[in-house]
């Protein structure tokens, strides 16, 4: 077939009453951004020659990754993450906010609420034995290197299987998250264990998204961070372990130079008493560094869904019905 009808008067004006431009009601920016959106759809199908079979097949994977609530998990992969991070930085950049540890995604992943600790602790529940015993430790500073005592670091990751507690119902609640308050010399410390790496999940639509595009699913190692301080700007931010076959081969582009971090072998018998541990662990160190801002709205993280934010449920979250 080679009908192309996108430019027809005819498809213009169906387009303009499917945006409701017509209409007094609803919102203005959601009808410039429904037409431009099914516009270009339109356009798309017209330029392949998008079959019927093809159209409603794209439907199917959509509602199943909307019924496995997968957008979220899927939108890193296919670089949206990634392309906001690009915005925020060259938004940055314009206003001359420069300086500081780069931000990188959040990813889908996050629980709201996990214990708060002072200074150090521990954050696994103990039970995952194949983990190496991890000591991560860092300082925040201002960039112009004076510590932060106070700040607040949200650190999530994990398990030696690559599962997240919350979403993997078979660890404890809040396992391997914390929120640590830096100590007066802006230090924070914690045990934990190595993560593993993550993968999509094999059956999962958003596998079957990458399988089609003949991509893997795979993050390397890595730990999350959300990093804040009264009058810093709030960081997103995470570490790719180095040493790991993905470390810059990551399926959700999270990785970045700066935040590539090599963890430290500990097996001296006098260091090991030292520190608490029973065995050989390894020593991750990450630095921060916060620029300074006086916008409120810079100092806290954006607003997205959210597992257990605002009092949500899991069983709304995972149903999809959190709201932004
Ligand atoms: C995904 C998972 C992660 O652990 C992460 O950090 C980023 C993205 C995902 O499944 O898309
Ligand atoms: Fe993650």
């Amino acid at each position: 077939m080679t009908v192309k009808i996108f430019d027809t008067p005819e498809v213009q004006d169906f387009l303009q009453a499917v945006s409701g431009f017509d209409q007094d009601g609803g919102s203005e920016r959601a009808k410039q951004i429904l037409h431009r959106l099914v516009g270009d759809l339109f356009k798309l199908i017209d330029d392949f020659d998008v079959t019927p079979e093809e159209f409603w097949s794209a439907v199917s994977v959509l509602n199943a990754l909307g019924q496995g609530t997968q957008f979220g998990l899927l939108a890193p992969g296919l670089g949206f993450d990634h392309y906001l991070d690009m915005r925020m930085d060259a938004a940055d950049a314009e206003a001359g906010r420069t300086g500081g540890t780069p931000r990188t995604i959040e990813g889908p992943l996050y629980v709201a609420g996990a214990p708060e600790i002072q200074g150090s602790g521990r954050m696994d529940d103990g039970t995952d034995t194949d983990g190496e015993a991890m000591w991560l430790t860092g300082q925040v500073r201002d960039t112009d290197g004076n510590p932060i005592a106070g700040a607040k670091v949200e650190v999530w990751h994990a398990d030696s299987k690559g599962g997240y507690s919350f979403f993997d119902p078979s660890q404890s609640e809040y396992n391997l998250r914390r929120s640590i308050i830096t100590d007066a010399d802006g230090r924070y410390a914690v045990r934990s264990i190595i993560p593993s790496g993550y993968g999509c999940p094999p059956d999962s639509p958003t596998q079957q998204v990458l399988d089609l595009l003949g991509r893997h699913g795979q993050r390397p190692a890595h730990i999350h961070y959300f990093i804040s301080a009264p009058g810093h700007q709030h960081l997103t931010t995470q570490i790719n372990l180095a040493g790991d076959p993905y470390t810059f081969d990551d399926f959700a582009f999270a990785t970045r130079d700066e935040l590539v971090v090599a963890g430290q072998r500990i097996e001296d018998a006098a260091a090991i008493e030292a520190s608490g541990f029973e065995g050989p662990f390894t020593q991750v160190v990450f630095d921060v560094e916060l620029s300074a801002t006086d916008t409120p709205e810079l100092q806290v993280r954006h607003k997205r869904p959210r597992a257990k934010e605002d009092e949500r449920d899991r069983a709304s979250q995972l149903a999809g019905t959190a709201t932004v």
